[in-house]
């Protein structure tokens, strides 16, 4: 079946989620994040992910902007960084993440050959809107799908019915590409043509389904379609 739609996830896909953190390092008088900002973004992450999972679980939604929040402070404790004003310059920057360098291009590549573009993402309407505005891509896609529309996150079969809802078309027109294993490895087993971007190098998530292309970054999803 020819793609006719690529549905990109968001954070960590097209947006750089460790940004806030690093960005912020990088300022004068930041010494003592500087010192821990890798393992609070990576606990930030962990924490914030595992917490969409454990209330899709247990049945007990709320929206991706408050477990990012939640995320952050069980992150902020664990490197004994508890500063409110801090905390407060990393959720700003959550807002306005930078999409990774290629995105653009990547985007431009796939309008020209026909297709039309998305993110599905547990992003809230709001935060995804403020991602895109500040990464000048909006243009460039034809929706953004979000979580909030049926209560729960990914990877709940309920999410990614969202893009059968928005785009006619079977489940194998769909290129799903995501940077996050667990999300491809769900993706695919639900029926979509999957694309795992391994920019860490990790291991393959053992889950019920394995995406059918790894690449290492978004430049080459245009030779897919
Ligand atoms: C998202 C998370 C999984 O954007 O990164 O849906």
């Amino acid at each position: 079946m020819p793609i006719t739609t690529c549905v990109f996830d968001a954070y960590g896909t097209l947006f750089d989620v460790n940004a806030a953190a690093r960005l912020l390092a990088e300022e004068p008088g930041q010494d003592a994040l500087a010192a821990v900002w890798p393992q609070l973004a990576a606990h930030w992450r962990a924490k914030q992910l595992e917490y969409t999972w454990l209330r899709a679980t247990a049945g007990r939604h709320t929206d991706f902007w408050q477990v990012t929040q939640d995320g952050l402070d069980w992150a902020l404790e664990a490197v004994a960084l508890r500063d409110p004003e801090l905390r407060e310059r990393l959720l700003a920057l959550y807002w306005e993440l930078p999409a990774y360098p290629e995105v653009p291009e990547m985007l431009a590549a796939l309008k020209a050959k026909g297709l039309q573009t998305a993110i599905l993402s547990n992003g809230s309407p709001e935060m995804l809107k403020g991602a895109v505005d500040s990464a000048g891509i909006g243009a460039l896609l034809d929706a953004s799908l979000s979580v909030e529309d049926v209560g729960v996150f990914k990877p709940h079969d309920s999410v990614y019915d969202l893009v059968q809802r928005r785009f006619d078309g079977p489940r194998d027109a769909v290129l799903f590409v995501s940077s996050n294993g667990w999300d491809a490895c769900a993706a695919a087993g639900y029926g979509f043509n999957t694309v795992w971007v391994n920019r860490a190098g990790a291991p393959m998530d053992r889950l019920y389904a394995k995406p059918q292309h790894l690449l290492d970054d978004l430049s080459r999803i245009p030779e897919l379609t």
